[in-house]
């Protein structure tokens, strides 16, 4: 692996297929997290710059953690209000607010740090901008090291990788267990990153039924969603669920709106009854009683606290592989 972007940077030569691939990162991830010092020495002398245009909690945190437990330095850098305002077109004329342009810059992250973790955002104002992916891949272009994503923008690898682990590790059953990701309210439109990137990962891993429901208007770009149900009724859609996952998305095709909070897209309790005792994910920060109720939360079925625990073997198992340049 030399950058960490997409599923799709899973894909290789060494491995039958891209599922295998994220059972085989599934099952380092695993080891790690039963014994988190194996590699510590893996990194010694070596940095990782993890930049930051958009907030972050988990993903910092965990990061940060997981180079740590390989002997790596880990340097933050939160350029969105720290930095200078970066330029990512080519040929710009920087006339404006822009102070330094990527081709600059990155060139220098590159000489400084042995692997480069970014967190960029969507505008969500202009489609074709946002899914080109265009500030990810200039500092992939530039910087001449491994490029991590810590969250672009259209997608979340490092979410969905742990999203893998934690229902590896909660179903124990010898069948494919149902996965449900299922729209849910919002106070403000918010990017599709997270949904899309989940159903690329479920879909390209092919371990589960996977089925995707939400209000009408809310289709996510069939290039991540090919492959699982779409469905518009949230209960039908819940029925034997044994993994629900909960997330808000702005809508794809008219680009970046919020048509309705609905709050009978909630999940509750009385959801749950539908479902086969589901265990609830969410990829965090979550809005209490908006998305997701207080009494589920808060109650047994919740894996949150789990799910964020394990982004830091998802991050130490990726990389570990770029340290390793397995490719
Ligand atoms: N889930 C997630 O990416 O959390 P942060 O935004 O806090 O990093």
């Amino acid at each position: 692996m030399i950058n960490f972007t997409t599923v799709n940077d899973l894909i290789s030569p060494s491995f039958g297929g891209v599922g295998e691939a994220i059972d085989a990162l599934v099952q380092k991830a695993l080891a790690y997290k039963a014994n988190p010092f194996t590699d510590k020495s893996l990194g010694t002398n070596k940095r990782i710059g993890c930049l930051f245009l958009n907030p972050s909690m988990r993903t910092r945190l965990s990061t940060q953690i997981a180079a740590q437990n390989l002997g790596m330095e880990a340097i933050i850098f939160n350029v969105g209000n720290e930095g200078w305002m970066l330029e990512f077109e080519e040929e710009a004329i920087m006339s404006g607010t822009s102070v330094e342009h990527v081709k600059d810059a990155a060139p220098i992250f590159g000489k400084y740090f042995d692997i480069l973790a970014i967190r960029t955002f969507p505008s969500l104002k202009n489609r074709d901008d946002d899914y080109s992916e265009l500030y990810i891949k200039q500092f992939i272009k530039y910087a001449g090291i491994p490029v991590v994503s810590l969250e672009s923008a259209t997608l979340h690898p490092l979410q969905s990788l742990t999203d893998i682990i934690t229902i590896t590790e909660s179903f124990k059953e010898q069948r494919k267990p149902k996965i449900v990701l299922t729209w849910a309210p919002h106070v403000k439109p918010l990017p599709q990153c997270v949904a899309n990137s989940f159903s690329q990962w479920v879909n390209a891993w092919d371990k589960a039924d996977f089925v995707i429901t939400h209000p009408e208007d809310y289709e996510l770009s069939s290039a991540f969603t090919k492959g699982a149900t779409i469905m518009h009724d949230q209960n039908e859609a819940l029925k034997d669920a044994d993994f629900v996952y909960v997330k808000n998305w702005s809508t794809f095709n008219d680009y970046g709106k919020m048509y309705e909070s609905d709050p009978k897209w909630m999940m509750t309790n009385k959801k749950l009854e539908l479902t086969n005792n589901a265990k609830v994910m969410h990829c965090l920060p979550v809005r209490r009683n908006v998305e997701l109720s207080d009494e589920i939360l808060d109650g047994p079925n919740s894996i949150v606290t789990l799910e964020a625990s394990n982004r830091v073997w998802a991050a130490q198992a990726v990389l570990a592989e770029i340290l390793k340049g397995n490719g």
